[in-house]
């Protein structure tokens, strides 16, 4: 698949069928992350791929407790669209039934420019969508998990830096339809 494809087609799904990723296309995707840039050649990036059945309970007992928090946020920024707030609610509780999940940290606790290693992480996981989708496997990149930020951490990688968000990853039926692109995002001088 050519690259203007992945960038266009690509969308976030937010439910999986059973049908588990083989480890070759993981090693691969986690590979594509691993290329991208990052800030004076950091890679700063930490991922941990729930994947076993004891690591995919357990974070799906943990995002149970993320509800609440992030319902305040929805109902502020989807009040009109009151559907997109359940279907969120719901993909967030299970992870839409993903059997892979990928949770991105930060290898340690403070940087210099911390804002640098942040963006370097969001390189890295923008490739590892984009490789993802490129060979047929949906994900949505989620930062839901924030609200059990602490709880994530000490469950899934204690002594490593900020969790930065969670990308699931499978395969479904889902054919989302493209949000529109706002207009006034970019100028040239
Ligand atoms: C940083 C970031 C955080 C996101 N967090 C969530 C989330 O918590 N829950 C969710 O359902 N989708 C989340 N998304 C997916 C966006 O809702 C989605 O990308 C956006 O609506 C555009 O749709 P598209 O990805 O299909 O083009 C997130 C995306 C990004 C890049």
């Amino acid at each position: 698949m050519d690259l203007k494809e992945a960038i266009y087609s690509r969308r976030s799904v937010r439910k999986y069928n059973d049908k588990q990723i083989s480890d070759e296309d993981l090693n691969e995707i986690i590979e594509a992350g691993l290329w991208a840039p990052s800030a004076v050649n950091l890679q700063p990036w930490y991922f941990v791929v729930c994947r076993s059945d004891e690591a995919l309970k357990d974070l799906n007992e943990i995002m149970g407790g993320s509800i609440f928090g992030l319902t305040k946020v929805l109902n502020n920024r989807f009040k009109s669209n009151p559907e997109v707030i359940d279907e969120t609610v719901n993909f967030v509780k299970s992870m839409g039934g993903a059997k892979t999940v990928i949770l991105t940290f930060l290898q340690q606790e403070e940087y210099d420019e911390y804002t640098a290693a942040v963006e370097s992480a969001a390189a890295a996981m923008q490739n590892i969508v984009l490789t993802a989708y490129s060979k047929g496997i949906s994900s949505c990149w989620l930062t839901a998990p924030l609200h059990v930020e602490k709880e994530l951490r000490e469950r899934f990688a204690p002594g490593k830096g900020h969790l930065l968000a969670a990308i699931t990853l499978g395969y479904s039926d889902l054919k989302p339809k493209a949000p529109r692109r706002k207009d006034g995002r970019f100028v040239i001088v």
